[in-house]
């Protein structure tokens, strides 16, 4: 059985506990629910591999509670200590290399010799990551290769009866994943487009070189090309809509869809990405309820935000592996 906590102080020190003991437990944060584990446990961290079914080659992000111990497992450079001190507690995620003598379990880096480490930028998370005196090792709270969690019952959707509780604190306000940067080659290189815009980031350290420009070695293992993918097909960059398809509107809906999600009439781009991932779960089930074809997704600029939000829609939109 799973057990859903409420946030209060009581829920919090329960599913604290739980992970002390080796439990699985999903929580919210700023980006998405994580599916959390101790991360100086071997067996519970093998537990999250095992209740996702997620490929044992692709490494997991350990949580801390402040920027101090983040960076205790690891070895940071200065790039790293500017990064942390600008965005957290946020929604960016360094990679850098293992301490030797880090208590992090070895299956959290999966044969890497780096470790993903942040500070999540939620009070309950926090408060969680505080009282479990630990780091927390955590993926999206997810089965593997499906949309990202936002709320406590798409968690429970996935994962019911697969894991031990799931805390409660409501719906993620950001709703994209965090920012993946690797600091641990010459150069820092963008992993996957998240919460923190490269803007932001290229402000404080300067230019950052994208996965795609390295040499075509796949530097992230978890970012394989179909990800986030629903039941039905993605179209995307869609300007007229067919009476067959669901459409997932960016700014005022196009006319004559099956059924419309509306992830921002004004066009705001947080807006959209904290509705991205439970707009494509509702489409996903009302257009296979309707017996629809497709969904049909409107352009969305590929500034700020935007390119997280364009990243997980390319993702959602490949050939299903
Ligand atoms: O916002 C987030 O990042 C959420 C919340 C729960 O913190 N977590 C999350 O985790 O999205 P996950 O596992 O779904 O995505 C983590 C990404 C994966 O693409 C993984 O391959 C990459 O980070 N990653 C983790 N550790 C890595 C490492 N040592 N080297 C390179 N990539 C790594
Ligand atoms: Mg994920």
């Amino acid at each position: 059985m799973t057990q859903l906590l409420r946030a209060d102080m009581g829920g919090i020190a329960q599913a604290a506990a739980l992970l002390r003991e080796g439990a699985l437990v999903a929580f919210g944060t700023e980006t998405v629910y994580g599916l959390g584990a101790d991360a100086t446990n071997d067996k519970a961290v093998a537990a999250i591999f095992a209740a996702k079914q997620r490929p044992r080659f692709n490494p997991v992000i350990c949580h801390y509670a402040c920027v101090d111990a983040a960076l205790a497992h690891v070895i940071a450079d200065s790039l790293a200590r500017d990064l942390g001190a600008a965005f957290w507690p946020g929604p960016l995620t360094l990679v850098l290399p293992r301490k030797r003598e880090s208590q992090v379990s070895l299956l959290a880096s999966a044969g890497l010799d780096t470790l993903a480490v942040r500070v999540p930028a939620h009070d309950i998370a926090l408060a969680l990551l505080r009282e479990a005196g630990r780091p927390v090792a955590a993926p999206s709270a997810n089965l593997s290769g499906t949309v990202s969690p936002t709320t406590a019952k798409h968690v429970m959707g996935d994962l019911c009866g697969r894991i031990d509780a799931v805390l409660d604190s409501g719906p993620c306000t950001m709703g994209v994943e965090s920012t993946v940067v690797d600091l641990s080659g010459r150069d820092p290189v963008l992993l996957r487009p998240g919460g923190t815009t490269v803007e932001a980031i290229e402000v404080v350290i300067g230019p950052l070189r994208s996965a795609g420009d390295t040499g075509g070695v796949l530097r992230s293992p978890g970012l394989l090309a179909s990800h986030y993918a629903p039941r039905l097909q993605v179209r995307l960059e869609a300007t007229a809509v067919e009476q067959d398809e669901a459409l997932l509107a960016f700014g005022p809906p196009l006319a004559g869809a099956g059924a419309v999600f509306r992830l921002s009439d004004q066009a705001d781009l947080t807006e959209a990405a904290s509705r991205l991932f439970a707009g494509l779960r509702r489409l996903d089930s009302e257009a296979v309820a309707l017996g629809l074809a497709r969904i049909a997704v409107m352009s969305v600029p590929n500034h700020g935000l935007g390119r997280a939000i364009n990243d997980r829609l390319r993702r959602a939109a490949e050939p299903r592996v």
